[in-house]
């Protein structure tokens, strides 16, 4: 099994920007691609300001922080990202096409030996690594967020998904400072299926008009002791990459994951949560504020 040096990340959004922090603080040197060059420049900016507080909090060393960050390269073009990667992680929008579109690209432009992973939260890895030449080197990486703050990683075995790959996958995961499960591919894996629906539920009381969205947040929190309340963490995770998972859950397991309504009218309305500035709470800073603004 070569060792992975180089890992590419493909997508610098909420996930691909802590997936890239992740890898650099472990040591690897990190390249970070998107299709928009604001996102990277986002992305650059973030992880500067992530580490820093890192380095505050006593979390990192000072030098470990700016090694880590001088491990980050960014890529314009996902063959620029990937070529001399052995690892390449993708983290695009949650949407199949795309997945197949990068996997279909990443197969051609990588060496035979790299191992392409995806951080869908959801999606057939099986189905994902089928486009390629190489489904024994696909696997899923399903990361948290915030990547840098979570210590969680579902490592998905796919059918094709062989032990070397899988073993390379941990040992990554784990460099990377995360606690790892390893799971057999189903839809939704084990924690997004069972969020989807604790979410969806939230959603279909809110439109019942059974509490406010803050009550329902605070009954969770305080109840039930989960540690944030799940408008507050599907305005983190983003409505649209929500109803996503949702949708796919809906086609693959039945009626039980059928959207909200309401959801569905919040993705319309472009509420997206925080990275938007509006979810089903309101953020007057969307890049900086902590806390949710009920509205
Ligand atoms: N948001 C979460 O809490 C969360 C948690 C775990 C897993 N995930 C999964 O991670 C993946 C990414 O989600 P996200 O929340 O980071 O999304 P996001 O919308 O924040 O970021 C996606 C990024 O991908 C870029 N992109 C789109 N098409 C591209 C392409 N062809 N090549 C390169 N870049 C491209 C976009 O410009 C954007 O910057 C999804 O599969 C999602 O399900 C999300």
């Amino acid at each position: 099994m070569p060792p992975v040096n180089a890992i590419a990340v493909i997508g610098a959004g909420i996930m691909g920007r802590g997936i890239a922090h992740a890898a650099a603080l472990g040591g690897y040197r990190t390249i970070l691609e998107d299709l928009l060059p604001a996102a990277l420049r986002k992305a650059e900016s973030e992880i500067r300001i992530n580490l820093d507080k890192a380095v505050e909090l006593g979390k990192v060393s000072a030098p470990d922080a700016d090694s880590a960050f001088r491990r980050i390269e960014f890529a314009g073009s996902v063959g620029d990202a990937a070529r001399e990667a052995d690892l390449v992680i993708e983290a695009v929008p949650e949407e199949m096409e795309s997945k197949i579109e990068i996997f279909t690209l990443l197969d051609k432009i990588c060496r035979p030996t790299t191992i392409l992973a995806s951080n869908t939260s959801s999606l057939s890895v099986t189905e994902i690594a089928s486009v390629t030449y190489r489904a024994r080197k696909c696997v899923g990486m399903h990361f948290f967020n915030p990547v840098h703050k979570m210590k969680l990683l579902e490592i998905v075995r796919a059918l094709e998904t062989d032990d070397d790959t899988l073993a390379t996958a941990v040992e990554v995961g784990q460099r990377m400072g995360k606690e790892v499960v390893v799971i057999r591919e189903s839809p939704g894996f084990i924690t997004s299926r069972i969020n989807a629906m604790i979410g969806n539920e939230a959603f279909y009381m809110l439109q019942e008009g059974i509490a406010s969205a803050a009550d329902i947040d605070k009954a969770l929190k305080l109840g039930l002791n989960h540690p944030m309340g799940p408008f507050e963490l599907v305005d983190l995770v983003g409505l649209d990459t929500r109803l996503s998972i949702l949708e796919y859950l809906h086609k693959s397991l039945g009626e039980k994951y059928r959207p909200a309504p309401l959801l569905v009218q919040y993705v319309k309305a472009g509420r997206l949560g925080r990275k938007s500035g509006r979810g089903v709470y309101e953020y007057p800073e969307p890049a900086t504020t902590d806390k949710p603004a009920p509205v």
